[in-house]
């Protein structure tokens, strides 16, 4: 039978816990540090500020659009005039850069519309660039908003082929880039569209306009208020063929190993919650700029429990971001950006 107490320490172990035989415990007294507010903010090791948060916009046609997403309570689909204006609100609270997405009027099976230079990307990329000082203009670079069926790429045989997609990535980056966009964010998963952007970019003189890589995209049931937002669920099959598996993690290294190398500025991990794991060890590898962008379901299970009263929401969404960030995540893209940006003051 063992006698040991947990606070046995073996003989000549460098273990600091306090030993329960020791004349002097209790030398170690941990809760001295928690004892009051300004004890615990001195050694606090991880800090939220609005400066690194991204906030996603929705950005639609028309004017005086601004219509809520039922499964995102919060999130509007915003036509342009009013996606500036919420940039602007945004910039006021503290947060640095918006992340652009689209909806199209019309949209077809090559996803045209993500290059069309007067689509709502890049007149709300203008919009705001013009309107809204210091304010970074990210914008989202996929097909999926922009297909009649919904994929990111374009459909042969039932199969997204990924070179002719990547051709209209590289067209969508650069109208992007001449609408203004600081960053393009690649989010396909096609393979090599990375190092076909940058070169393509760098061609066209867009030498300074960054790119941040959705480098280790997991193939998430989270993402389906986004697919209502956005209005891009796929009309037949899934991602699966191009989003990476749930279960692995060296493949997330190998894909952030191969986008650096491609030219990419910022690589990002999604979801975050769910791949805390996967976040801590892409910074630990690669000590590169490292986003994680805590989705649509992530959002919405929180606004969910909290409108239940199930859970105390400023709280749950502090410590949930905070945890983000712990990690390992330098950025994190955020519905509830500004939220947590006033919750910060
Ligand atoms: C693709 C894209 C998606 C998201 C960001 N970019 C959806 C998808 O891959 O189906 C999801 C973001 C979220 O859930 O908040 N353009």
């Amino acid at each position: 039978m063992s006698t040991k107490t947990p606070y046995d320490v073996p003989p000549g172990s460098r273990s600091r816990r306090p030993d329960s035989a020791s004349p002097d415990f209790p030398r170690h007294r941990p809760r001295r540090l928690r004892r009051t507010p300004a004890l615990r903010a001195l050694v606090r090791e991880t800090r939220l500020s609005a400066e690194t948060f991204i906030y996603p916009l929705f950005v639609c046609t028309g004017e005086g659009q601004r219509r809520e997403v039922g499964s995102m309570p919060g999130v509007y689909q915003l036509s342009v005039d009013e996606a500036v204006r919420e940039a602007a609100a945004a910039r006021a609270d503290g947060i640095g850069a918006v992340l652009l997405f689209g909806l199209p009027d019309t949209k077809d099976t090559v996803g045209s519309g993500a290059y069309d230079p007067e689509g709502p990307v890049q007149a709300a990329t203008r919009a705001i660039k013009r309107e809204v000082a210091g304010m970074l203009v990210v914008t989202d670079v996929c097909l999926c908003e922009y297909t009649s069926h919904g994929h990111c790429g374009i459909v042969v045989d039932e199969e997204i082929a990924n070179d002719v997609t990547v051709e209209q990535l590289v067209r969508a980056s650069l109208s992007h880039a001449a609408a203004g966009a600081d960053i393009v964010a690649p989010s396909d998963m096609m393979d090599g569209r990375v190092g076909a952007i940058r070169t393509a970019l760098d061609e066209a003189g867009f030498t300074a306009t960054a790119i941040m890589s959705y480098a280790a995209k997991y193939c998430s049931a989270f993402y389906g208020p986004f697919r209502q937002a956005a209005d891009s669920a796929p009309a037949f099959g899934d991602r699966r063929s191009h989003q990476m598996d749930p279960a692995n993690v060296e493949e997330a290294l190998r894909e952030v190993d191969l986008d650096i190398e491609e030219g990419a500025d910022i690589v990002m991990i999604k979801p975050a919650l769910p791949y805390l794991d996967v976040i801590a060890k892409v910074k630990a590898e690669f000590g590169y700029p490292t986003a994680a962008y805590h989705v649509s379901g992530e959002y919405a299970m929180l606004k969910a429990a909290a409108r239940n009263g199930w859970i105390d929401e400023p709280r749950a969404m502090l410590e949930t971001l905070t945890s983000i960030r712990r990690a390992g995540a330098d950025i994190i893209i955020t519905y509830y950006a500004r939220e947590a940006a006033r919750a910060l003051g």
